[in-house]
């Protein structure tokens, strides 16, 4: 006998498809969490190289951020990646004309060696802040010789021909962009304004945001640069 359309009145034939329904949505979601959640395994594991706390550890070169550039110093010498082999190259990409986004990181990051040069001068020691020019038009040796001064000693100030500072750009990923400022008279540069710490092969360590405090940094640079 069947409990079907004869006994239970008018509920009962849509019941039974009811559960059936049911059933097969259940087997084809826990399915699907099952697909999904080996996929979402996979790419987190591929983006954070298998380690467990994501882009800020990630393992060395395992973001293809820096690489090999020609650029000329506020001395008015040539340097490229070699230079700074065996360093540590603190390096931040900006223009001397920035209102208040790229003083106030550079400051920042002189202050951060600052603090370094205090509670851990064996690690200050290894490390090169480095400012690179995006506004090579107007950023030119000169201009960053007298733009140096207000930072730290050792600071590194680069510029050099457009497609020289658009390949080292590119290297490190730094997006920039010339912006008409009416109001100015003048233009400004859009940029990105990521602190970026690199190894001292070169590869890349970890970054920095721009408003992240002198001590955030000095603790940061501690944190991951053996003394
Ligand atoms: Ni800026």
């Amino acid at each position: 006998m069947t409990q079907d359309s004869s006994t239970s009145g008018k509920g009962a034939g849509k019941k039974q498809p009811d559960v059936r329904r049911v059933r097969a949505l259940i087997v084809f979601l826990v399915g699907l969490l099952v697909l999904l959640g080996g996929a979402g395994a996979y790419v987190w594991s591929l983006r954070t190289g298998g380690s467990e706390d994501g882009a800020q550890q990630a393992g060395k070169g395992a973001v293809q951020v820096g690489g090999p550039f020609e650029l000329v110093d506020h001395k008015g010498r040539t340097r490229t990646e070699a230079d700074f082999a065996g360093q540590h190259m603190l390096t931040y990409f900006g223009y001397t004309y920035c209102p208040d986004v790229c003083p106030t990181s550079l400051s920042v990051m002189t202050q951060a060696l600052d603090l370094l040069e205090e509670q851990a001068p064996e690690i200050a020691e290894k490390i090169v802040p480095v400012f690179v020019t995006v506004d090579p038009e107007r950023d030119d040796v000169a201009a960053l010789a007298s733009y140096a001064e207000h930072f730290h000693p050792r600071m590194v100030a680069l510029t050099g021909g457009p497609e020289q500072v658009a390949a080292a750009a590119k290297a490190y990923r730094v997006y920039y962009r010339k912006v008409e400022d009416e109001s100015a008279g003048d233009y400004l540069m859009d940029h990105s304004s990521f602190i970026y710490l690199m190894g001292p092969d070169g590869l890349y360590v970890s970054h920095f945001m721009h408003n992240a405090t002198a001590q955030e940094i000095a603790d940061g640079l501690k944190a991951r640069i053996e003394s």
